[in-house]
């Protein structure tokens, strides 16, 4: 036995397959794909030019012709799908949300034109939700105590269903975390023959301070929190429950969101389910980054390739983060 000084195992020595950089990618045990990544993209009625995120430096809401573009451009770099939310003119947010389940509401025509664009070249999804058309900025609609009435809700969502699965999506993702949302939105759409529309169900969806960027992003009026309806950061085995019952109700492929703060959830959903897990890299993560890196105090590059590569490590096998096209145009 040599007398070395590293332990009593010489042969064992981790850092030889560390030596170069062919030989870190040649033993890497996850490696990013851009078919991996599908592109979150706003649509905002109304605009003549796309209008930045200050929270969100390099996003924009989008015109309806600036979509287009950037759906082709995301489906030239390899990315695999896009998830459209739709910001409509302010006068047309009422209590009910009215303007998410107009065939002629911003969502609905946006994903016609990006079908138009892309075909089937994209995976298109669409955002079911009632937070962006509401005049008081929840999810769902409220009773006279002015509640989140989740039944009621789950009404209005079966018409979101149907309205965003006739404008051609392929997949839609109900995020409003309404008990029964699953289940109602497969309904609905098997009723009005989309057999064949897929359902993304946000399965843990944690109330988060992280979105926060995203509220500027589709204009939301929201006063308040989402807390009686997300869940609460302290809890990881309730996800676990929200998934058995996802999977019940039909869904075709489950999410985490956000990603970096809850890698142990998206970690237990990946070891349980035998469908596609996805998890949403969101607005404040995607701001944290960008601010530090403005600021020159972090690699902007390597901490986004960093963050997403522990995604994936987690076991996500699709992620939503809005550096899709980059980064997939760097792969
Ligand atoms: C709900 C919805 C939200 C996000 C996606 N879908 C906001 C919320 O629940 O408060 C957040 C996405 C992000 O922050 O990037 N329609």
């Amino acid at each position: 036995m040599s007398s070395s000084t590293y332990g009593t195992f010489p042969g064992a020595r981790p850092r030889r397959l560390r030596t170069t950089p062919a030989m870190r990618r040649m033993v890497a045990e996850h490696r990013l794909n851009a078919a991996d990544l599908i592109l979150p993209a706003f649509v905002r009625e109304g605009l003549s030019e796309p209008a930045p995120l200050a929270a969100m430096p390099g996003v924009v809401q989008h015109t309806r012709d600036t979509l287009r573009k950037a759906a082709v451009e995301a489906c030239e770099a390899g990315v695999s799908g896009i998830m459209l939310f739709g910001v409509p003119l302010e006068e047309k947010k009422d209590a009910a949300g009215t303007a998410g389940t107009d065939p002629d509401g911003i969502l609905q025509v946006a994903i016609r034109d990006v079908k138009a664009e892309v075909g089937d070249d994209l995976v298109i999804m669409s955002d079911l939700c009632l937070d962006e058309y509401t005049d008081h900025g929840h999810c769902g609609v409220l009773d006279s105590a002015g509640r989140v009435d989740n039944d009621a809700t789950l009404e209005r969502y079966a018409e979101m269903a149907q309205v965003q699965a006739d404008a051609g999506v392929h997949v839609v993702g109900p995020s409003g975390m309404m008990d029964g949302q699953v289940g109602v939105v497969r309904d609905a759409l098997d009723q009005t023959g989309h057999e064949d529309v897929s359902i993304l169900a946000y399965t843990a969806k944690y109330s988060s301070a992280f979105y926060g960027p995203f509220r500027e992003a589709v204009g939301s009026a929201l006063k308040g929190d989402r807390k009686t309806y997300q869940q609460d950061s302290a809890n990881a085995r309730e996800s676990l429950r929200e998934l058995a019952l996802d999977l019940e109700e039909g869904a075709d492929m489950v999410m985490v969101k956000p990603a970096l703060p809850y890698l142990d959830v998206l970690s237990k959903i990946a070891d349980a389910v035998d469908v596609p897990v996805a998890a949403y890299q969101i607005s404040g993560e995607y701001a944290m980054i960008e601010a530090a890196a403005e600021k020159g105090w972090i690699d902007r590059e390597a901490a986004i390739r960093e963050t997403l590569t522990g995604i994936k490590r987690a076991g996500a096998n699709m992620i939503l983060t809005y550096w899709a096209t980059e980064v997939a145009r760097g792969l």
